[in-house]
């Protein structure tokens, strides 16, 4: 696996890339990786001929007082991964060259975007839509690989690909999952042993307005039941079942996102989960 930490050289190399005929696979991710991110590179290596991966914990997307100081960090793990996964090159982007002195060109995208995770963290998704378009341009990728853990995230970028005209194709991962349902993040290291067991009770919950939905329950009563079954413990931002394409609430019948954010403890986790109508 290559490593490139300029932006000339990566620039280069994708252009070459390209003139060679070789389509390119871009999988960003502020690494710390696990399972999640590594299904994200094999999904990416049969889509294209060469997978980029990113590393780049984005200070854009944090707002003060979060986790940007201290968001885990192991970059010899990350690299060995990376390398067993089959990546073909990894990119280190330099703080200095994707965020110059007197940077003030943004991305923002509203609509969904102010919604859910956009108003709980107001200049989130700015700093996710800027480095993801900066990445576009930088890399001019053919596809692109995201997980549906961040479903509103991906729901953003399609937004950015289309209104900015970007030839990039979105490829969407399902959640991979612990063998206890949690859904694996960087951030579960935060959580302490009685923690994470309280945090299990966000796939049951998730799973149960799934099942409801599956055997007719309408959408209001799978919602209660959603929150009724979280643990008391989680201090709550929202537990819905919307629209996964606008983000608005869910209508029966329709096509259905169980979503989740909270803190248990001092850690943020959201999850969420497709829940498909009743057959017929
Ligand atoms: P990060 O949280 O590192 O996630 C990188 C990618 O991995 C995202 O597309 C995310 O949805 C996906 N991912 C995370 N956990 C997953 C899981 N359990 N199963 C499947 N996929 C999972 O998301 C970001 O970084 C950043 O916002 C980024 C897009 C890199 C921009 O800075």
């Amino acid at each position: 696996m290559k490593l490139i930490e300029s932006m000339a050289e990566i620039r280069l190399m994708c252009d070459a890339l390209r003139r060679e005929g070789k389509r390119i696979g871009l999988v960003p991710t502020m690494g710390y990786l696990h399972d999640g991110h590594l299904t994200l590179v094999n999904r990416a290596r049969r889509a294209a001929d060469v997978v980029i991966a990113t590393i780049f914990v984005n200070p854009t997307q944090f707002a003060a007082g979060e986790d940007l100081s201290t968001y885990p960090r192991d970059p010899d793990g990350d690299r060995r991964k990376l390398e067993e996964a089959g990546c073909d090159i990894l990119y280190l982007p330099r703080h200095d060259e994707i965020y110059p002195d007197g940077f003030a060109s943004y991305v923002t995208v509203e609509g969904l975007a102010l919604k859910y995770e956009g108003a709980f963290r107001p200049t989130h998704f700015r700093g996710v839509a800027t480095i993801v378009a900066k990445f576009f341009n930088i890399m001019n990728p053919d596809v692109a690989v995201f997980g549906r853990k961040d479903a509103q995230q991906v729901a953003v970028i399609r937004q950015v690909i289309r209104d900015l005209s970007y030839g990039v194709r979105l490829i969407v991962e399902d959640t991979v999952r612990e063998p206890d349902g949690l859904a694996m993040s960087s951030r579960n290291v935060y959580l302490s042993p009685e923690e994470r067991e309280e945090s299990l009770s966000i796939s049951r919950a998730l799973g149960a307005a799934r099942d409801a939905i599956a055997g007719g329950v309408p959408v209001d009563e799978a919602e209660h039941l959603l929150r009724a079954t979280l643990s008391p413990v989680i201090v709550l931002d929202y537990a819905d079942i919307i629209d996964p394409r606008t983000f608005e609430h869910g209508v029966d019948g329709g096509e259905l996102l169980g979503i989740f954010a909270g803190r248990v403890g001092r850690t943020r986790l959201i999850d969420n989960m497709v829940m498909s109508a009743v057959e017929g």
